[in-house]
């Protein structure tokens, strides 16, 4: 099944991926983070850079690093610098993948200082991020493709497309977590793509490396028809 193969498929064309978590920072030494490891981001953007796209990687902070000094790495660590950095590079791309964990949440206001342990209960007060899969939905071009993620543990099929719909996106991505073996930290991954012409296109469970290659098969029949 694996299409992670050099190609010229995609010569040229100018893709955009998001890749792990987001830290939120609550003082100057702790934070809001989660468990995406950013191996599915990174596989996606050395797929794509196989098959002679211009790959720029944004990142939050993970373990992983790029083989290939084509790619364009940029590393941030929050939300708002992700959005920032993205949004600044969509109109020029003709393809964006968001696998990104991105926060939902941040803090309302940094500590300047470590907060000192005080009484037996603490409340953050936490405010929306911006979701940068759907602001470039609502800014998209008829000769963009702009892919989801979705990750659900309840009503996973109807929840993702309803991210499809909500966001304007081509494609969305579901992450199974119903599969032992798939997910966070995971080097194997258990997806259905979902697109606007209500196909469903599940992919058993395979390493993320060759998720990516079907991601990518998918996208390039998309654009080549
Ligand atoms: N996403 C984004 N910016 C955000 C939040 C999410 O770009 N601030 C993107 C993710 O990268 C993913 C998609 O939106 O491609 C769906 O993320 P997910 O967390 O599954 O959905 P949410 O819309 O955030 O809803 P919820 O977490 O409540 O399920
Ligand atoms: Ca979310």
């Amino acid at each position: 099944i694996t299409h992670f193969f050099r190609g010229t498929a995609l010569n040229g064309k100018k893709v955009l991926i998001t890749a792990g978590p987001t830290y939120e920072a609550i003082d100057p030494v702790r934070f809001i983070g989660n468990h995406s490891s950013g191996k599915m981001g990174f596989a996606l953007a050395e797929a794509f850079y196989l098959q002679g796209a211009k790959v720029c990687l944004v990142t939050g902070p993970t373990a992983q690093s790029i083989q290939y000094k084509g790619i364009e790495l940029i590393a941030v660590t929050d939300a708002a610098a992700m959005y920032n950095n993205c949004m600044s590079r969509f109109t020029s791309c003709d393809i964006a993948v968001m696998s990104a964990a991105v926060a939902d949440y941040t803090p309302t206001v940094v500590a300047d200082e470590k907060i000192k342990k005080a009484g037996e209960a603490i409340v953050i007060e936490l405010t929306k991020t911006k979701d940068i899969l759907k602001a470039m939905g609502a800014v998209k071009r008829d000769n963009q493709l702009l892919v989801g993620f979705a990750l659900e543990t309840n009503n996973e099929n109807a929840y993702a497309i309803g991210k499809l719909e909500s966001k304007n996106a081509d494609m969305i991505v579901l992450n199974s977590l119903r599969d032992a073996n798939a997910g966070f930290g995971f080097d194997t991954n258990k997806v259905t793509i979902f697109d606007r012409n209500g196909n469903n296109y599940p992919i058993a469970l395979a390493s993320k490396k060759d998720i990516a290659g079907e991601i990518i098969h998918l996208i390039i029949n998309k654009i080549h028809g």
